[in-house]
């Protein structure tokens, strides 16, 4: 069955972790979806997993749609979850609203945006009654980093806690079906967790929460410019490949590669004419 935002809803009553991840590409969506994960996240991390820009702030609307187009087409069941690049949803209501509607008129179930300022609450209501599904984002918000002073945890004192727990509250009030919370304390994160009826999906943040997300080239190994600490390498693809790719650059200089198996031939008698010729 197609995993809905209600069933992302309802996993919280059932008591069921939800898992979700990263994908920016067909291939990568097919396996995610045929493993079972529950939330496939068009991430703006594309922006330097995939693209290689060194933050998420270059990333255009139209470099999202054209990654998140192959991702949908890689998925039968895991909701697909966009997420909004930096300026297409903070300059005015109308270009969140046509921008988010975008990304649901190519097939993606949700949009994703950071923040839980006043102004990100009122677009986030507007997307909510208009039909479009809303997944929050607070705590360490990666296309703040500039104003947040780089990469670090938030939220690690008791008061920093329960200021993040009015933003979640004020989420979930604003219709979002889930939050995710991003780079702080466990404790800060079930506090979270704790006060909310939706969901809390953790990345960097314990536990203590609903579910987690991660992203795949981390989790696989693949990106390999740096690992945060919070992530848990299930593969080392990255060295896996580069190991592959060198064994196929040894096998060409030695005419290992390809052999007869890995070649086609003509028949017999075609090949005579060639000779005879
Ligand atoms: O862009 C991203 O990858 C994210 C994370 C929460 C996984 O937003």
């Amino acid at each position: 069955m197609p995993i809905t935002t209600h069933t992302i809803r309802d996993s919280k009553k059932q008591n069921r972790k939800i898992i979700a991840l990263t994908a920016y590409d067909y291939s990568t969506a097919k396996i995610l979806d045929k493993s079972g994960v529950d939330l496939i996240l068009v991430g703006d991390s594309l922006a330097q997993v995939a693209l290689g820009y060194d933050s998420t702030l270059p990333l255009t609307m139209d470099e999202m749609l054209h990654h998140a187009k192959a991702v949908i087409r890689g998925v039968k069941n895991a909701l697909v979850v966009v997420d909004l690049p930096f300026l297409s949803y903070q300059v005015s209501k109308k270009d969140a609203i046509y921008n988010a509607g975008r990304c649901l008129q190519i097939g993606a179930h949700a949009v994703k945006l950071e923040g839980a300022s006043e102004y990100i609450l009122k677009i986030i209501k507007k997307m909510v009654s208009v039909g479009i599904p809303v997944l929050g984002h607070i705590g360490f918000t990666p296309q703040s980093v500039n104003a947040l002073g780089g990469n670090k945890v938030q939220a690690k004192t008791a008061n920093e806690a329960h200021k993040l727990v009015l933003q979640a509250k004020d989420l979930q009030d604003a219709g979002c079906f889930a939050v995710v919370v991003e780079l702080v304390p466990s404790e800060s994160a079930t506090l979270i967790t704790e006060s909310l009826d939706i969901p809390v999906i953790g990345i960097g943040a314990g536990s203590g929460c609903d579910g987690q997300i991660l992203v795949t080239d981390d989790l696989l190994g693949k990106f390999i410019d740096f690992k945060p600490s919070f992530v848990k390498r299930y593969l080392e693809s990255g060295k896996d490949s580069e190991d592959a790719i060198k064994r196929f650059i040894n096998d060409v200089k030695e005419s290992k590669y390809p052999s007869d198996s890995e070649s086609f031939f003509m028949t017999e008698s075609e090949a005579e004419k060639i000779k005879t010729n």
